[in-house]
Order: structure tokens, then C-alpha cells, then sequence
């Protein structure tokens, strides 16, 4: 399993809960039972990957009540980047909250969920253009274990180049351009890594597979430039907010591919890894084995979305007041 990606979890992992998908999906305007809310093989997202998406979680809260995080956020981006395919639905961010949180009332998942919107190209057509091929939004729902990884992990500088901004905008989440995520993926596991860091066309680091990076060195922590082909992470905006309040030199800047190997710390950032202290970036280990930094912000930020920090309340839209054990 990689530490870094949220995955189905596996039937032996249920332990006697109920079943990782919500039994109800929102599809075409309405809610409706997840088996039935299916494709044609010719639609046009299935053939050429025009669809953008989101990925999203709601947490227990100290009460165990649960509460979708940056929810709004989300949608507006998902609905924003839409216009990178000329993608528009009726739908608004205020209306998709809303479906999200009927939609997690009646799944009455365990624990935490995972959400994924996607925003697609519903024509079946196999012309190859972005206009008039019926818009249409859908969301599912997932419970989601808790996957962080303990000890940090292990990364990789990926010999596939992140994808340009000129060539598939990586700022869009465009389902597509995942292919280029996934043969970073692909690679680094074979080599025995969790994850990759893909570096620009011009050799800056750009972001992990799915989740955007962060460098320690003492008091400052920096992260690539949105115009260095990195998905503009609400996790990231998240913990850039997260260090300032606690004290730390919050720095946007270029990254050299040698700073991942000189920082004290490097972490990832992301909506599926939360807050990852990387361990070692091509088998060198980062400077602090103890990762100081980068647990403290991961602690800080447990405390926001779990509800206990209440500075960072307004991040969170209560969903259920009832308990689920
Ligand atoms: C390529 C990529 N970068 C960064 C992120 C982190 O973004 P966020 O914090 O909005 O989940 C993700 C995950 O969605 C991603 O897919």
C-alpha cells in the first residue's frame, strides 16, 4: 500500500464495519443508489480523460461528530477549474457542499471519509474537443482509514518531468493529466520508494505525485511557487497559514532539485497524506532523523481539522451532531 495516496481499503481491513463506499452517490442532479450511478463506454472523460476533480475529507471531531474540511474550497476550485475545459454545470460550491453533506448523512460511514467530486465530460462522443459535450458533476464517498505513515517515508526525485503548464496545466487537477502523477508512481514503487518529487521542465522541484512539498532549513519554510506547475494545494495554503500563526519564516520560492538533499527537513502536504515527514530523498536521509518541523505542524494541523485548535474552526462545516462509535 502506498503511504501516500488514499486507497480503498481492503475487505480484511473492515474488520466488521460497514463497506469503504457510501451506499449512495450523487449523479446526474440527483442521489442514487452507488451501482447505479454508471457510464457509457463512450463517454468522452472515460476516453480522453477530460474531467477535473477533487479530493476531500471530513473528520471526527473531538466529539466524534464529523466535519467536511474546506469543503467550500473544494467545489470552488473543482467548479474554476472546470473553465480550463470549458466544463459548467448548474450546480454551485454552495449547492455541492450541501448534496456532500446529505450525501455523508445518509452513507453513515465510520470514522473519517474521503469525498471525491469529479466534474466530467459526459457526451458520448469521441470528438476530440472541449465544447458542448454535456457538463456533469458527481460525488462519492469513501470511509477512510487512517494511513499515515509512521517512521517518514521514502522518496524519490522521478525522471518523468511534471507536466507543463503549457502542455496540461497541473494547477487544473485535470483527471488526464494523473497519467503523468501515476508513471512517477509507478516507477518510484518499483524502485522502493513511496513516492516521487517531479521536477519542472527546467530542473525546480515542482510537487510529489499527489501532494505538494515543503523544505525545512532552521527557521524557514519553503515551498515551490504556484508558477513552478504545482497544484495551488489547500493543504498548502492550509500550512503556510498553520506555520506563520506558530512563529516559522514562511517562504513561496524556487526549490533546487539539491536543496531536497541539504534541507534539514523535507514534509508533504495534501489532502490524502495531511502532513508526511519524508525520511529520505533518493536513499540520503533528510538532516533531522527526529523531524522536529515538520511533527509539529503535522500536530498543529490534526489539532485545526480535528476541531481542537478553535483558531482554525472556520475551516471545518459541521455534517452530522450525531455520534457514530
Ligand atoms: C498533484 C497534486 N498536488 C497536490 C495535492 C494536494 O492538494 P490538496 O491539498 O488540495 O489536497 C494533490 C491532491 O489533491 C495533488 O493531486
Amino acid at each position: 500500500m502506498t503511504a501516500v495516496e488514499p486507497i480503498l481499503p481492503a475487505a480484511a481491513d473492515l474488520d466488521g464495519r460497514r463497506p469503504p463506499l457510501g451506499a449512495w452517490a450523487y449523479f446526474e442532479g440527483g442521489l442514487v443508489p452507488f451501482g447505479s450511478a454508471q457510464v457509457s463506454l463512450a463517454t468522452h472523460a472515460l476516453n480522453y480523460g477530460t474531467s477535473v476533480f477533487e479530493g476531500i475529507r471530513a473528520y471526527r471531531q473531538a466529539d466524534m461528530s464529523l466535519a467536511l474540511l474546506f469543503g467550500h474550497e473544494h467545489f470552488a476550485r473543482l467548479l474554476r477549474n472546470g473553465r480550463l475545459l470549458r466544463a459548467s454545470v448548474p450546480e454551485s460550491a454552495d449547492d455541492l457542499v450541501g448534496i456532500t453533506r446529505e450525501l455523508l448523512r445518509r452513507n453513515e460511514h465510520d470514522g473519517d471519509v474521503y469525498i471525491r467530486p469529479i466534474l466530467y465530460k459526459a457526451a458520448h462522443s469521441i470528438r476530440v474537443q472541449l465544447s458542448d459535450l454535456d457538463d456533469r458533476v458527481a460525488v462519492f464517498t469513501m470511509a477512510l482509514g487512517d494511513y499515515l505513515p509512521t517512521g517518514g517515508i521514502r522518496v524519490t526525485v522521478s525522471s518523468w518531468q511534471r507536466v507543463a503548464d503549457n502542455a496540461i496545466p497541473a494547477r487544473g487537477k485535470i483527471a488526464g493529466s494523473y497519467v503523468n502523477a501515476a508513471q512517477a508512481t509507478e516507477d518510484a514503487h518499483a524502485g522502493g520508494y513511496d513516492d516521487a518529487i517531479l521536477l519542472t521542465a527546467d530542473g525546480h522541484v515542482a510537487e510529489a505525485s499527489a501532494a505538494n512539498v515543503f523544505v525545512v532549513f532552521g527557521p524557514e519554510i519553503a515551498t515551490p511557487p504556484l508558477v513552478d506547475d504545482v497544484l495551488p494545494g489547500i493543504t498548502r495554503t492550509a500550512v503556510l497559514e498553520i506555520a506563520r500563526d506558530a512563529g516559522y519564516a514562511v517562504a513561496e520560492r524556487r526549490i533546487d532539485r539539491s536543496e531536497l538533499y541539504l534541507a534539514d527537513e523535507v514534509f508533504l502536504t495534501g489532502t490524502g497524506v495531511q502532513v508526511a515527514p519524508v525520511a529520505s530523498v533518493d536513499k540520503r536521509p533528510v538532516g533531522d532523523q527526529a523531524f522536529t518541523v515538520s511533527l509539529d505542524i503535522q500536530a498543529r494541523y490534526f489539532d485545526a481539522v480535528r476541531g481542537i485548535d478553535p483558531r482554525y474552526a472556520h475551516w471545518l462545516t459541521p455534517i452530522t451532531q450525531e455520534s457514530h462509535p
